[in-house]
């Protein structure tokens, strides 16, 4: 990750604090947070106070708990002195905050972004006699340089030593970053990427020990470039194909800012072959994870099965604005997460290969069924959600039996806030394929960067067509037929207005049968918190 602003072509470093120096943070006990903020999403995770940025270190560990780390502020309301901090959670709803894992060395450094795996044969000789040893692999950042180092951890990834001999890559660079460790089964090695922004390459390292480093290949001037390359990830994927069949696949996703053609920051990525030091890309086609302006710096967990579905979470904001939204004065906060993308690969045919990522199975926290309608007529539904307390709801839109010929209308839904009056709006033009997003008349934030509306196009294909929506409180994430177009966006209701209303309509579908649902869902955050509605988190940890 790194936090700067472009002025017209000339790259100028901004003054975000990279010098500042670090306030001592209180260690051995997690920060608490208030999570009842009207702003504060209720299954996403977001930070206790302060501000974050990129996820990091995620790993899935043998006990079956996700650990996330992120790019931490414990000290401010914008980037500037980070950390990592961590939470973690056995379903990606329900979040347990810890202590911060990995503190800065220096008040002149910060400690970058970078990734974790559980070194489960003591490759590095860090873990005698245990094989849940965790090794974190980041970037620490000073004002003369990026290196990569390591740090590793005994007690399950809560907390952790640096390694003696670090730096473990040094290039003399300043734009250097973002570590991405997998293990290679193959060659019996682990492989890095890892980005030098600036000259657009993402370079490849081998380690038989993520001590020693190696170089393995250079992957450069592909896809979109902006004005900087950030936080890779690869990783081997399911790949389902036309026919049924299914193999493995690699994934390069590369991130980049400024410099996305919505503006700021977006991640696009390349499905391809790895052998252990080359990749090699499937295609010439850039495609991007997310067709809204909230989905960066996205990372997969290390540690799930090859052959399964992986699981990616991504910082749900923009460079453009993610320092300047109201949270901040408001509620104490900047930044959520997005929530788990269960993710896989799919032929499609001559478009190549495309990134599937799905909403995860949000049936364990359902609430309550606020609605379940099934129809072949023009609908219009009008569902007030206020008695939802957790204000996050979930909805379920097929579409089947769509005959093109006769289809020329639209269905949409808005979500309204009855104090307000403001609404935030998606819909689809069934018959030239248009979706789109529109969170314009959502009057609490402002700014020039903060655009309204976001499109895709999305053919109907056999005759029938899904969208999903999750929306919680200040965010919207919408997938198209399972997961095949995605998209997250951030909204801010001006104080008092609460979005409470949900409008679905739908006409000119020619007899289409629409199948709708909806549900309230459970609040995550007030499971974990006190009387007197703070969460702790997990402060059984030593102190
Ligand atoms: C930073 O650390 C140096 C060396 O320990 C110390 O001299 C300096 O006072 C510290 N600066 C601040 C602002 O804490
Ligand atoms: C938490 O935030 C809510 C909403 O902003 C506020 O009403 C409440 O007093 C806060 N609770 C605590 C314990 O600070
Ligand atoms: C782990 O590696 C260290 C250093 O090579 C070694 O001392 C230790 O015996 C190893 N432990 C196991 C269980 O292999
Ligand atoms: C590892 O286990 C062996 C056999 O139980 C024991 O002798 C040795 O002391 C242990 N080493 C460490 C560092 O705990
Ligand atoms: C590191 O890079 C800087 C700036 O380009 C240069 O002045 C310096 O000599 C380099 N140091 C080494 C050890 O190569
Ligand atoms: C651990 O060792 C086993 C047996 O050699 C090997 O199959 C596996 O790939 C290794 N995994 C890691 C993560 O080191
Ligand atoms: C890989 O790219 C980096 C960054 O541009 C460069 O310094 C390095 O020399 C390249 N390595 C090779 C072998 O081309
Ligand atoms: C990986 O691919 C590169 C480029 O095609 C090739 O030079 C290298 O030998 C391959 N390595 C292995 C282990 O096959
Ligand atoms: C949403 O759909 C309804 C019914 O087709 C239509 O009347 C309305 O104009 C649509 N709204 C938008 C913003 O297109
Ligand atoms: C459904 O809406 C379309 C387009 O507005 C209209 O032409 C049609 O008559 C409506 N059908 C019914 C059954 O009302
Ligand atoms: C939509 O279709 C999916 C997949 O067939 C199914 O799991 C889901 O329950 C359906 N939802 C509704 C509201 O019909
Ligand atoms: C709390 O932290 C300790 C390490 O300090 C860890 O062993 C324990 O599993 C954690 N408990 C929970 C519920 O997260």
């Amino acid at each position: 990750m790194v936090f700067l602003a472009l002025a017209s072509a000339a790259v100028v470093v901004a003054a975000y604090a990279y010098a500042q120096a670090s306030t001592p943070v209180s260690q051995g006990q997690p920060i608490s947070g208030n999570y009842s903020g009207p702003l504060r999403p209720q299954i996403h995770f977001s930070p206790p106070t302060e501000f974050m940025n990129d996820p990091n270190g995620m790993f899935l560990d043998a006990d079956g708990v996700y650990h996330l780390y992120y790019q931490y502020n414990p000290t401010d309301i914008v980037a500037g002195n980070q950390h990592w901090g961590h939470a973690t959670s056995n379903d990606l709803f329900h979040w347990t905050n810890q202590q911060i894992a990995i503190y800065p060395p220096t008040n002149d450094s910060q400690l970058f972004s970078g990734s974790a795996v559980v070194d489960v044969n003591n490759t590095s000789g860090f873990f005698p006699n245990q094989t849940n040893g965790v090794v974190a692999i980041y970037t620490l950042n000073t004002a003369t340089a990026q290196v990569q180092e390591i740090a590793y951890s005994s007690d399950g990834g809560y907390t952790f030593q640096r390694y003696a001999g670090n730096p473990v890559i040094d290039v003399n660079s300043t734009q250097f970053r973002d570590p991405k460790v997998i293990w290679h089964e193959e060659t019996g090695k682990w492989a890095m990427v890892v980005a030098h922004s600036q000259d657009f390459v993402i370079e490849i390292y081998t380690s038989p020990d993520l001590k020693e480093w190696s170089h393995g290949s250079n992957f450069s001037h592909y896809g979109l470039l902006g004005s900087q390359y950030e936080c890779p990830n690869m990783l081997a994927l399911p790949v389902v194909r036309a026919d049924g069949t299914s193999e493995t696949m690699y994934l390069l996703a590369i991130s980049i800012n400024p410099g996305a053609p919505l503006g700021g920051s977006i991640t696009q990525y390349f499905p391809g072959t790895f052998n252990g030091t080359h990749f090699t890309p499937a295609d010439g086609a850039t495609r991007l994870t997310d067709f809204g302006k909230d989905n960066y710096a996205g990372q997969f967990f290390s540690g799930v099965p090859a052959s399964q579905k992986q699981i990616a979470i991504g910082w749900a904001s923009n460079w453009q604005y993610a320092q300047t939204v109201p949270t901040g004065p408001l509620e104490g906060w900047r930044s959520a997460m997005t929530l788990p993308k269960i993710s896989s690969l799919r032929d499609a045919g001559a478009a190549g290969i495309e990134l599937v990522q799905e909403l995860p199975d949000l049936s364990p926290i359902y609430e309550s069924q606020l609605v379940q309608n099934r129809s072949t007529d023009n609908l219009t539904l009008a569902i007030d959600y206020s008695s939802v307390s957790s204000g996050t709801i979930y909805l379920d839109i097929n579409v089947t039996n769509i005959n093109m010929a006769a289809v020329s209308g639209t269905l949409n839904f808005t979500i309204t806030s009855s104090s307000t009056n403001e609404s935030l709006s998606a819909g689809y033009l069934l018959s030239s394929g248009d979706f789109w997003i529109d969170r314009g008349d959502v009057e609490g934030f402002k700014n020039l960067f903060f655009t309204d509306r976001f499109f895709t196009v999305y053919a109907v294909q056999n005759g029938a067509w899904r969208l999903q929506a999750v929306v919680d409180r200040s965010l919207l994430e919408v997938a198209i037929d399972s997961g095949r177009q995605a998209a997250t966006t951030s909204f801010y209701p001006q104080v008092g207005g609460k979005m409470d209303g949900l409008l679905v309509a739908a006409d000119g579908l020619g007899q289409a049968e629409v199948s709708v649902g909806v549900w309230g869902l459970q609040s995550g955050w007030a499971a974990e918190a006190s009387q007197d509605g703070l969460v702790y988190g997990n402060v059984t940890s030593s102190s």
